[in-house]
């Protein structure tokens, strides 16, 4: 079974064929980062005119590149929630548009369901249940994958996301948008013992998290030694920050998968192209004898391949959609 899947949540346009949900025939990313590195972050408007642009060139190479036409597809998978308003409407009405023209199935995927996705592609024995950690630039989430289309949230950020924080403190040192991967590099080459920054606590809930106080007491340490006329080290600096997000991520993953009695453990979401923690994720899983499975980093970020595959698992399961289809930009995945 051929599944078209279309991608436009944020800022990058995608589309993929893929076959039988984890067979890939094609992936083509068209990524907008360079215009909005200029704004210091995504610029909507920007981002919805850029997927209007984009969005019919990327599609045809995807379907190109895979040798194949419209009409040897079987459904046709696009992202409709969560994610900028603007950016999703025109991924959700081209897909609309395109499955009244050719007759075939409309599939909606949940953008979360699909990073979770892209271990089925890199690991096809990867079964269900298992317990996830997603971690992206808008979202931090515990998540129970009971089935392929089942997700129950057992811990999410009470504020900022993991990757929200990664690149809020990358700005703070100087970084480029997005500045996640600035701070995974420069981080090779620092201290991670060398600041002491905050863990903080989240009343509440055991598994949700909280990143916007670490990312002000990084912000205050600059604004400090400035004022004292000290230095902070750059690269000491991101060693510290990748390794608190680090361990918070892990500590909360790891003490879920205890007290719900997971084995098996998935990393999915932009942020888990970092190194920091994927090595403390494998360390963690090793230690308590967990079975670890993550995206390779081409999987990582938005990509069409990741909705082209939980689209093939929301077509088996009936998860599909007619022309009333609306996008959503905030949307429990517990609702899929
Ligand atoms: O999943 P994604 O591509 O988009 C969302 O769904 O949000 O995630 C993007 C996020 C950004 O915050 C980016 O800085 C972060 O993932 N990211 C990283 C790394 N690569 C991407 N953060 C830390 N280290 C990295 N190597
Ligand atoms: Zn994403």
């Amino acid at each position: 079974m051929f599944i078209l899947g279309i991608e436009s949540s944020c800022d990058e346009t995608a589309a993929s064929v893929s076959e039988n949900g984890t067979s890939i025939l094609s992936s083509v990313v068209s990524t907008q980062i360079e215009e909005h590195k200029k704004y210091g972050g995504v610029v909507p408007e920007i981002a919805s005119r850029r997927h209007s642009e984009n969005i019919l060139g990327v599609v045809r190479e995807a379907l190109d590149r895979a040798g194949k036409t419209l009409d040897d597809m079987d459904g046709i998978a696009v992202t409709y929630a969560p994610g900028l308003i603007g950016a999703l409407l025109v991924g959700v009405s081209f897909a609309k548009g395109l499955a009244m023209a050719s007759g075939k199935p409309l599939i909606p995927v949940h953008h979360i369901a699909g990073h979770i996705a892209s271990n089925y592609i890199a690991h096809p024995e990867l079964e269900p249940p298992y317990l996830c950690l997603v971690a992206s630039g808008g979202h931090s989430h515990i998540i129970e994958v009971l089935d392929r289309t089942v997700f129950r949230v057992v811990g999410k950020t009470r504020d900022d996301a993991a990757g929200e924080c990664f690149d809020k403190c990358a700005r703070a040192l100087g970084f480029p948008y997005p500045g996640g991967v600035h701070i995974d590099k420069a981080s090779a080459l620092g201290d991670p013992e060398a600041y002491k920054l905050p863990v903080p606590r989240v009343a509440g809930s055991e598994y949700d998290f909280s990143f916007s106080g670490l990312k002000t007491a990084v912000i205050n340490m600059f604004h400090n030694a400035s004022q004292k006329g000290t230095e902070i080290n750059r690269n000491d600096m991101a060693a510290s920050v990748q390794k608190t997000i680090s361990e918070i991520l892990v500590t909360k993953t790891i003490l879920a998968a205890k007290d719900l009695g997971y084995k098996k453990i998935v990393l999915a979401g932009g942020v888990s192209a970092n190194s920091g923690v994927r090595s403390t994720l494998s360390a963690a899983c090793e230690k308590n004898g967990f079975e670890l499975f993550m995206p390779p980093l081409s999987l990582c970020g938005d990509n069409g391949a990741m909705i082209a595959c939980q689209g093939y698992y929301n077509y088996l399961a009936g998860i599909t959609a007619d022309v009333s289809l609306n996008a959503v930009a905030t949307m429990s995945i517990e609702k899929i």
